[in-house]
């Protein structure tokens, strides 16, 4: 067996992109790792395809699952070394975590967010729920000041377990925030705080599976989403966000991740935020560390996983790249209704 074949039987068994690259890739992983976690986070191949893969590669005797660890054999160490495969290095910069930004006047309010968020409602499986470490949702306020999008700035944040309405307004910086978000705990929570921390976020319940209400189409400067990966899903809550925006100069932030978007999906959704007017101005990959979920052991992938153990609250691997997006043309996305599941796809891991 080689990386070719490898690659040719999980795609036979998944119906999933996976090519020889990801193998290597994973085989990276290993050679750094042991451990289930930190080899999704450092292959950045998606979790559902990956899962496959590691069991070929035990079925080829390159790999063995001991408890909880995973380890290459003699004969994918032979492997390795004939392929020319190195150990994966991730070389974060250790002041900003590889965001590319200072956190600058947005550091002031990190204690005062922290004790906010403190209070928060726990994420629930239901609506796919999975906040960002309060450091991560501070650093997207200092990109968004960075970039001229949040000072002076009407701004609408579809979906917020991340709180970023709250920190964005806690800088007194933009002139409006909106929130909208469909679980009544997230709204409750976000009205209760904006009033007793004197806050100008206006919190609303609102199904994104609805159409925007028409007072906030062409409403806003900037928005902020990090939607759920499904790519009907994706493109219906980054649609809703380009329709909110008054034109071309408006600018979006969206989160998208390789746990659960092979690099075939990004290039999907990114050939469609072109097509509705939009133009990519900046990626920044592993932006986002996520907050371990209360829900680990009944999400989609872990019955898959080869290896099995819950990760600590602090111990990311689900992380999102930070992409930024503004608009060259009229936004051009149509305001429907969406009918049925747009959660799940072959590739959603963690819903
Ligand atoms: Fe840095």
């Amino acid at each position: 067996m080689d990386l070719k074949t490898l690659a040719e039987r999980v795609r036979a068994e998944t119906s999933l992109p996976f090519t020889e690259r990801d193998a290597q890739r994973i085989l990276s992983a290993v050679l750094t790792s042991e451990d289930i976690w930190r080899i999704i986070d450092l292959s950045d191949v998606p979790v559902m395809a990956l899962c496959t893969a590691l069991r070929e590669m035990e079925k080829a005797s390159w790999l063995e699952f001991a408890k909880d660890r995973i380890r290459l054999t003699q004969a994918g160490r032979d492997l390795v070394k004939q392929a020319g495969i190195a150990p994966a290095r991730e070389l974060r910069c250790g002041r900003c975590g590889g965001r590319g930004v200072e956190l600058g006047p947005v550091a002031e309010m990190a204690e005062r967010f922290a004790k906010i968020a403190a209070g928060r409602p726990e994420a629930i499986q239901d609506y796919d729920q999975g906040y960002v470490t309060e450091e991560s949702t501070l650093y997207r306020i200092a990109f968004m000041w960075s970039r001229g999008d949040l000072a002076g700035k009407e701004i609408l944040v579809l979906g917020d377990d991340d709180l970023v309405s709250l920190a964005a307004a806690l800088t007194g910086a933009p002139k409006r925030v909106v929130m909208l978000d469909i679980d009544e705990r997230l709204v409750e929570f976000i009205r209760e705080v904006a009033r007793s921390e004197g806050l100008q976020v206006e919190a609303l319940r609102h199904d994104l599976r609805e159409p925007l209400p028409e007072e906030l189409l062409g409403a806003f400067d900037t928005f902020f989403c990090d939607p759920t990966e499904s790519l009907r899903g994706f493109l219906a809550f980054a649609g809703r966000g380009i329709s909110s925006l008054r034109g071309p100069g408006c600018a979006g932030y969206m989160g998208l991740t390789r746990r659960e978007a092979s690099l075939a999906k990004w290039r999907a959704i990114q050939r469609e935020l072109l097509a509705r007017g939009a133009v990519l101005t900046d990626l920044r990959d592993d932006f986002h560390d996520y907050v371990n979920w209360p829900y680990i052991e009944t999400m989609r992938s872990w019955q898959h996983l080869p290896v099995r153990r819950v990760p600590g609250r602090e111990e990311p691997w689900y992380r999102s790249a930070l992409i930024r997006i503004e608009l060259v043309e009229p936004p051009k996305v149509a305001n429907e209704r969406l009918e049925g599941d747009i959660f799940t796809d072959p590739e959603a891991a963690t819903t």
